[in-house]
């Protein structure tokens, strides 16, 4: 069997890292393309040199651009790559527009070639058409041979869109696994030392969507309610490239007095940063999931999850909507006051450090017929 494994932008690493390290244990060829979608040394590199991932061994290099751009620069990219390695499995993860990309490509040489599409973390759905990683995920479900998933309730929300039971396999959730793998490490790097933070004692904020981002109204209430946060907590944010364009764009940088505005961070401290905070703020798929395996209060600045799992089982709760600076500040006091759970109490089913196990069995168990039967 040979699975080419795709990753992109910064969500993906942390979801390709297990399973290229389990492809590896089990003596799979498993040839890794990075599209590129992320390039900047603290978006990319520090990621694969943080979860160990290997060099990449096509580097499509597409880089920004508009959704169409990026979306048929990888497209283009990726053909040859796909020609020339003719897997038996092409493994996207998540919902960006490089796994949107190389689904479409590798279903229609699937003919020629025989390769067939997985997608990890298949199923998850917020129900906002407007939301550009909502149409990548409907998209890349269509598109996939086999359809993996992170929680149970993709499991309806597929069977709605009448996806075949046949095809759906439930994985659990790999970038758990990597949170698992990445704590211990995490911790000893006293990053919080460092930073002069209260271990559960300061909040943590991510902000990076286009739909809180670009819209400058949005934007001003929400780092209002951070400003008055950070009179009662210290306030950690580690600030998207988008998010400081606009914060810049819009000249609401006055607004951030009193917040502690950092660069991006490599996982590993992220992982720390979270991990020592009383509470999250963030917009981030990625952070709802990793508070609730932390046990760490999360609030979520959107008008709805496409991870409910989080909110029923887990830390997470939506600021109520449209945001404004009172709505974000109570949500924030909320969630502060709940206090933190222990880390995996309540854990949603398969976020128990073993997905990429599942993904690979699943892999293995539904490895293509020779090529010769390929219709
Ligand atoms: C993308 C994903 C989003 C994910 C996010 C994580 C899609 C549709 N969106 O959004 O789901 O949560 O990544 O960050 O795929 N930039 C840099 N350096 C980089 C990368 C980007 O400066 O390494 C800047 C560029 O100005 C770029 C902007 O950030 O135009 C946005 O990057 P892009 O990859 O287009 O989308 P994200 O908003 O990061």
């Amino acid at each position: 069997m040979r699975v080419l494994v795709v990753a992109g932008a910064r969500p993906n690493f942390m979801k390709v890292a297990p399973i290229v390290a389990e492809l590896g244990r089990r003596g799979i060829e498993a040839p890794l393309v990075h599209t590129g979608q992320h390039y900047d040394a603290r978006m990319s590199d520090t990621f694969f040199r943080d979860l160990d991932i290997p060099a990449p061994d096509f580097h499509l290099g597409v880089g920004s651009g508009s959704h169409a751009v990026q979306t048929a620069g990888v497209m283009t990219a990726f053909e040859p790559v796909l020609r020339e390695v003719r897997p038996d499995w092409v493994v996207v993860v998540g919902d960006v527009n490089s796994t949107l990309a190389c689904a479409l490509v590798t279903a229609k040489l699937k003919p020629e070639l025989g390769c067939r599409v997985a997608h990890v973390e298949a199923g998850l759905r917020s129900g906002d058409w407007a939301m550009p990683e909502e149409v990548n995920r409907v998209l890349t479900d269509r598109l996939s041979d086999l359809l993996l998933t992170p929680s149970r309730d993709a499991h309806a929300n597929l069977r709605a869109e009448g996806i075949a039971d046949a095809q759906v396999v439930f994985a659990g959730n790999v970038m758990i696994d990597t949170l698992f793998a990445q704590l211990p490490a995490a911790r000893a790097l006293g990053l919080l030392d460092e930073l002069a933070l209260p271990r559960g004692g300061y909040a943590v904020v991510t902000l990076h969507r286009p739909s809180m981002v670009d819209d400058a109204r949005a934007l001003a209430e929400t780092l209002g309610a951070l400003a008055e946060a950070a009179r009662e907590m210290p306030v950690v944010f580690p600030m998207h490239p988008r998010t400081r364009q606009n914060v810049e764009a819009f000249g609401l940088a006055p607004m951030l007095h009193g917040v502690r505005v950092v660069e991006p961070l490599g996982y590993r401290a992220m992982l720390a940063l979270t991990d020592g905070s009383a509470v999250v703020l963030t917009d981030s798929g990625g952070l709802q999931e990793e508070t609730t395996s932390l046990g760490v209060p999360c609030v979520t600045l959107r008008e709805q999850t496409e991870r409910p799992v989080t909110v029923t089982q887990g830390t997470n709760r939506l600021a109520p909507w449209p945001l404004t600076r009172d709505g974000i500040l109570s949500s924030f006091r909320e969630a502060a006051a709940e206090g933190r759970r222990e880390p995996g109490a309540r854990a949603p089913e398969g976020w128990d450090g073993r997905a990429a196990e599942r993904v690979v069995a699943a892999l293995r168990e539904r490895c293509a017929p020779p090529r010769e039967a390929v219709r």
